[in-house]
């Protein structure tokens, strides 16, 4: 199976020994506690489950910039996002051991045990030049700079021990997995080559064909659907129904054992480009050789070019720093003269007029109005569940 990175084995932060976790509790009891914000939360939670290997825990300012410049830290490793702690909270010094509180589970439960390393201010106008490299933009109205820019101006760095996984684990039991879990996973199925498809959508036709096309051509042993379960801007759907949509759609379309329904515990950043390398790093340490990446990747809006996720990989992930390979989705469309969803590059002979373009945005604008989508969209059993919770919302 494909290496993690920076790493020959995993080292997922949660602390797996039983006596090492009990008293880690037991001390984060009398510790410093900081509140912290979802990102930071989050981050924590990506850690623990082994998916940003091989990082120990939040990047000091130095390594910060220069990820958001660079693309790697100080010491060279590549990296695509800043990991980071960013508080508005004060008090907290260097060389203290505190216990880092979860925003999202109530009664602020300790999430994490951290050792600060270090405590740095960081400028607003640090803040903007990160956000710029980020998101590509500053504008305020893209949810995630907006997120960024308010975290606030004091910068933790150090290593942490993960106690729990969040609402991640109670909340979707059946979905929710670590890094390392889906890594046991593959190899339990006896699978080597697996290609891995992001996706804080339902899934519809265009995501279904393009599991199955990627699948198919890159002769894979299997999917891993891999859908986030954190927070997400306000319109998209709820991950307990895209679970529910992505479950129904499997059960009926794909064979039996060629997929996986996993989901993570992490926010979308909305960064598109820059979220897709972070997108490959941690699906390669969760063991995927390939990663799906194709119109408009972790984008909103108009703030990326459609295909921009895509040429990072050649502009930005120089070679040999990461083992994953991407597989490039052209825009996937129905065609009406096919009679299925196609690859547009892949059907020269069509005009514009036979092909019905398939997004998750045009969904989500029908459901709002009532409309089921249509089977070119949706498939008719998924369509009913989507349906079901707009009602439900509506009412
Ligand atoms: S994302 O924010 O998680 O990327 P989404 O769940 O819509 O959003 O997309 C999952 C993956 O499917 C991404 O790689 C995206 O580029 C791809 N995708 C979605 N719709 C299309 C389409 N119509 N054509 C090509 N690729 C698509």
């Amino acid at each position: 199976m494909i290496k993690p990175h920076g790493s020959d084995a995993l080292q997922p932060r949660f602390v797996y020994d039983t006596v090492k976790h009990e008293a880690l509790s037991k001390e984060a009891e009398s510790l410093p506690s900081l509140l912290l914000n979802s990102a930071a939360a989050a981050n924590a939670v990506m850690l623990g489950a082994g998916y940003f290997n091989p990082l120990s825990g939040y990047m000091n300012l130095a390594d910060a910039l220069s990820v958001a410049k660079d693309l790697k830290t100080t010491s060279g490793l590549f990296w695509p996002v800043p990991i980071v702690n960013i508080t508005k909270e004060s008090g907290i010094q260097a060389g203290q051991r505190i216990a880092l509180r979860d925003p999202n589970v109530e009664g602020h439960p300790v999430l994490a045990v951290m050792d600060v390393q270090a405590v740095e201010t960081v400028t607003d106008e640090q803040l903007r030049d990160m956000a710029k490299d980020i998101f590509g933009n500053l504008d305020d109205g893209h949810p995630g700079v907006q997120t960024f820019l308010s975290l606030g101006n004091t910068m933790l760095s150090g290593p942490v021990d993960v106690l729990n996984f969040s609402y991640f684990q109670s909340e979707f039991p059946d979905t929710f997995r670590t890094a390392v879990e889906i890594r046991n996973e593959i190899a339990e199925r006896g699978w080597n080559k697996v290609v891995a498809f992001q996706t804080r959508n339902p899934m519809h036709r265009a995501h279904e064909e393009l599991c199955r096309m990627a699948h198919e051509r890159l002769g894979t042993d299997g999917i891993v659907i891999h859908m986030l379960l954190g927070k997400l801007k306000k319109g998209d759907i709820p991950a307990p129904v895209r679970d529910a949509c992505i479950r129904t759609m499997v059960e009926n379309y794909f064979p039996k054992n060629t997929v996986m329904i996993t989901g993570y515990g992490f926010d979308m950043l909305y960064a598109g480009p820059r979220e897709a390398v972070l997108h490959a790093v941690f699906r390669q340490n969760m063991g995927a050789s390939y990663l799906i990446v194709g119109r408009d990747h972790a984008g909103v809006g108009d703030y990326y070019g459609p295909f921009d996720a895509q040429t990072i990989f050649d502009e930005k992930v120089p070679a040999g720093a990461l083992d994953i390979e991407i597989f490039r989705a052209d825009n996937t469309a129905y065609s009406k003269k096919l009679d299925r969803v196609v690859m547009m590059r892949e059907a020269p002979d069509h005009t514009k007029e036979d092909f019905i373009a398939l997004s998750g945005t045009k969904v989500r604008e029908m459901l709002g109005k009532g409309i089921a989508p249509p089977p070119e969209f949706s498939r008719p059993e998924v369509a009913k569940v989507l349906m079901a919770y707009y009602q439900s919302i509506d009412g």
